[in-house]
């Protein structure tokens, strides 16, 4: 049974997520005294890792790829529904929102995707990251680290997908009380007292009853 928080956080590649939950975590560790599991999709397991080897060769068509990406989620559940249970909580970067928003632009049906994820344990909340595929892109591109924009990302960061990426994520985000957005497209520090916010009342017990008002709030 359930006891830590687990959060999710999305958005489209550069909108910032991985920087986001690290300082969320040392925050939460740090300030706070909580403990946390910082975890992310794909995984480190065998599905994770054969995922990360299908994006980079692209050799994957998108509906077997929407059920590895299930299947990593599956063996991922058992360790969040256990860390959990110990009473972390529990961040996760990426989730089956991002199967919705990628696999989805890639044209597999929406509806059958969440079908092969029904058995995915629900999030307590979600915070999605928006930026501008502009903005995601430039930010990637800056990044000296960055494994250039050819081959394994060359289909999935060209600008017109993330655009179709942002709106799968954007109608997600209506229909699903759990998403909270926040605009990502402001200073990073801005971005992270944001999502301190939402968190800080999620973990006071408060944050359902505040969404409309803070999803309003951070809608900039
Ligand atoms: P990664 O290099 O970890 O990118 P990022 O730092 O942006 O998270 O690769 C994750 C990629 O996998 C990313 O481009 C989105 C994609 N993805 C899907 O297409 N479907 C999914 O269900 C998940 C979890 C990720």
């Amino acid at each position: 049974m359930k006891k830590g928080l687990f959060i999710v956080i999305e958005g489209i590649d550069g909108s910032g997520k991985g920087t986001q939950s690290r300082l969320l975590n040392t925050w939460l560790k740090k300030e706070k005294g909580h403990s946390v599991f910082l975890t992310m999709e794909p995984t480190e397991g065998a599905i994770g890792k054969l995922l990360r080897d299908a994006l980079k060769h692209g050799n994957v068509e998108p509906k077997p790829l929407a059920l590895l990406f299930a299947a990593d989620r599956i063996e991922h559940n058992v360790q969040i529904k256990k860390k959990l249970s110990e009473g972390k909580n529990v961040i996760c970067d990426r989730y089956m929102y991002s199967s919705m928003a990628y696999q989805g632009a890639q044209g597999v049906d929406k509806k059958w995707i969440g079908e092969i994820n029904k058995f995915a344990l629900v999030p307590d909340v979600i915070i999605y990251l928006d930026v501008s595929p502009d903005v995601g892109l430039n930010r990637i591109s800056s990044k000296g680290s960055f494994r250039s924009l050819q081959k394994e990302e060359e289909y999935l960061e060209k600008k017109d997908f993330l655009e179709t990426v942002r709106n799968n994520y954007l109608e997600q985000a209506n229909e699903n009380s759990l998403f909270f957005t926040i605009n990502a497209d402001i200073p990073l520090k801005d971005v992270q007292t944001a999502l301190r916010r939402v968190v800080g009342r999620f973990l006071k017990g408060e944050g359902e009853k505040n969404n409309a008002e803070l999803t309003d709030f951070f809608k900039n």
